[in-house]
């Protein structure tokens, strides 16, 4: 009899794990390192909201932001084993993957303005690069924009012999690498959650990013100056584990790629506003100097970082340099 009863309770506890585990939700970890109140974070909440409601709560979305689950490069490593199942790095942090036809992207005055990056993406160069993602067992969905970068130090940064000696913190490309050695800088690559101390304590000397960033993380706090120099663009693109994606059943698939879909519009409907709002909102704290450069001003950075085109040939590979020129209607030299 006791026998019986310990079957029976035995079985009663397995149909109830069973009947949990058809019931629980699919979890998607979507770890980044920014702040929520950004493009990119408001963005990843948008996608969080549309998901769950899409698949009926069947996919909740667990959103780590400001580097709280995992910093940059441990982020790529996550993705890969399948500790998190969505990112959206910088294009910028692509190499260490071993696709650095990414870092085209970040060639400095590629963009003449919104409208260029936007429709260089929407073309074939955006298509071309996630295939890049592929073999490594991850794809891409989507890309995020946030507008272009500003650069600061404790000096104020006008002309290209005002870089000479400083110690510029970058994200990852080997481009940016170039174009701050071009002016006499000394880059150096640092995961973004280190930044804001390490310009506090002199580690570096200076940095680039866009507002929202300057403004979410204080950047601004410690550096006396920025220069309003829109001379790069910064761009996300959202990738999960290939794996995991593609084994989603298909109806669960086609919510998230809906969702997917609303909350990049919707990202990158905010980006130009949310940045000019941080603009307005580091202006207005008095705690920078900020600086515009003048037509003869620009031209000296241009003409001063100009031959990174040229080197990035070797870097990026001259197909991904055709498609971006093709589609811009520009010529790379
Ligand atoms: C950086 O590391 O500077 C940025 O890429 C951070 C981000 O994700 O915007």
């Amino acid at each position: 009899m006791r026998k019986l009863v310990l079957a029976v309770a035995a079985a009663a506890v397995l149909m109830a794990t069973v009947a949990a585990s058809a019931q629980s939700p699919i979890i998607i970890k979507f770890s980044h390192v920014v702040a929520n109140d950004t493009p990119k974070g408001k963005g990843a909440l948008k996608f969080k909201e549309l998901a769950e409601k899409y698949t009926n709560g069947k996919v909740k979305v667990e959103v780590y932001p400001n580097s709280s689950l995992y910093k940059d490069k441990e982020e790529i490593e996550a993705l890969q084993l399948g500790s998190v199942q969505m990112l959206a790095p910088s294009t910028a942090k692509f190499a260490p993957l071993g696709a650095k036809e990414f870092e085209a992207l970040d060639l400095p005055w590629l963009f003449k303005d919104e409208a260029a990056y936007a429709k260089a993406m929407k073309g074939p160069v955006g298509k071309w690069l996630f295939k890049k993602l592929e073999p490594k067992g991850i794809s891409g969905l989507a890309y995020w924009d946030n507008g272009f970068h500003m650069v600061s130090s404790n000096r104020p940064l006008l002309m290209p012999d005002d870089f000479q000696g400083l110690k510029v913190r970058i994200s990852g490309s080997k481009i940016a690498d170039q174009y701050f050695r071009e002016v006499g800088s000394i880059p150096q690559i640092m995961a973004f959650s280190e930044v804001y101390q390490a310009l506090q304590t002199g580690v570096v000397d200076g940095c680039e990013n866009t507002a929202s960033n300057y403004l979410t993380q204080k950047f601004h706090e410690v550096q006396k100056h920025i220069t309003i120099s829109y001379h790069a663009h910064l761009q996300y693109a959202v990738i999960v584990n290939s794996k995991f994606w593609n084994g989603l059943p298909a109806d669960i698939r086609k919510q998230l790629d809906k969702a997917m879909d609303e909350a990049t519009d919707y990202t990158n409907s905010i980006a130009v506003k949310e940045n000019e709002d941080a603009l307005a909102e580091i202006k207005k704290s008095g705690k920078t100097t900020l600086h515009t450069l003048t037509d003869d001003q620009r031209k000296a950075w241009q003409t001063a970082m100009a031959p990174t085109y040229k080197w990035a040939k070797g870097r990026v590979g001259q197909e991904v340099l055709d498609l971006i020129a093709k589609e811009l209607d520009i010529k790379m030299n």
